[in-house]
């Protein structure tokens, strides 16, 4: 089983994602909680990233496509993978056609988590993403046991650096000119399906298993 998720950002890609990969067993690729490790762990590719993170700006294909690429070729990869946030622009999502092409695979599903700009700046800034393990909450919606503590490894829950007011409408300006030509392409694919992300995530999730026939 071979998802992308699409969606804005705030959409509820990574909730859903982790939903998905419990359910399959099968590895939640985001390649937002690979840039925020590498920050954390101060390597280069971290040091280079975050300067367009911090901005709201995509960091540069080049320094993700081969990233991702490598990834869904490791061994845990085999039974598939849910890919959150990439591929972002036409020339990922053609880096991915044809690494996939080469592998003789391709994609499942492309599922588009719709949500209207006005929700997403809220949500935003009553989310709170664990250091330890990237575990997501919202401080109404999915709120952990212990404020400030993650339920499932006991890590502490901050703030996403890019998930202040500014930041965000700066990311959702780039969303809807650089990721959301990527719903044409995939319905151009045939593998896109959307699913009302406004609703409760139970609801969201219920509707993401019934594109999927799980
Ligand atoms: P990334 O980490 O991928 O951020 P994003 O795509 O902007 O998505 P988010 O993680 O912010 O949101 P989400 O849709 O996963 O929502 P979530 O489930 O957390 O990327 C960050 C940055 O890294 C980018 O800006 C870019 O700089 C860089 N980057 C990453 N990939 C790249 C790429 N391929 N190319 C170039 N640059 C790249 O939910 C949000 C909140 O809402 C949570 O609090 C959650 O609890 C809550 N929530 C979820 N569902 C619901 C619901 N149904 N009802 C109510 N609340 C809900």
């Amino acid at each position: 089983m071979k998802i992308v998720m699409l969606g804005a950002p705030g959409a509820g890609k990574g909730t859903q994602a982790d939903m998905i990969a419990d359910m399959f067993s099968i590895p939640h690729i985001s390649t937002g909680d690979i840039f925020r490790e590498n920050i954390k762990n101060g390597t280069e590719l971290g040091a280079k990233a975050k300067g367009y993170m911090d901005k709201g700006e995509l960091v540069p294909d080049e320094l993700v496509c081969d990233l991702v690429v490598d990834r869904i070729q490791q061994d845990d990869c085999v039974k598939g993978y849910i890919l959150d946030g990439f591929p972002r622009t036409i020339p990922q999502a053609n880096a991915l056609e044809e690494a996939l092409k080469a592998i003789g695979q391709k994609l499942d599903y492309a599922i588009d988590i719709e949500v209207p700009d006005e929700n997403i700046i809220s949500r935003m800034s009553g989310r709170r993403s664990c250091t330890g393990c990237n575990a997501v909450y919202h401080v109404v919606y999915n709120p952990p046991k212990t404020e400030g503590i993650c339920d499932k490894c006991g890590g502490k829950l901050v703030l996403r650096d890019d998930d202040k007011p500014e930041t965000v409408k700066n990311r959702l300006n780039v969303y809807h000119e650089q990721t959301q030509p990527l719903i044409d392409f995939y319905k151009g694919t045939g593998v896109l399906h959307e699913v009302d992300g406004t609703q409760t995530m139970e609801k969201v999730f219920a509707d993401i298993k019934n594109v999927i026939g799980a």
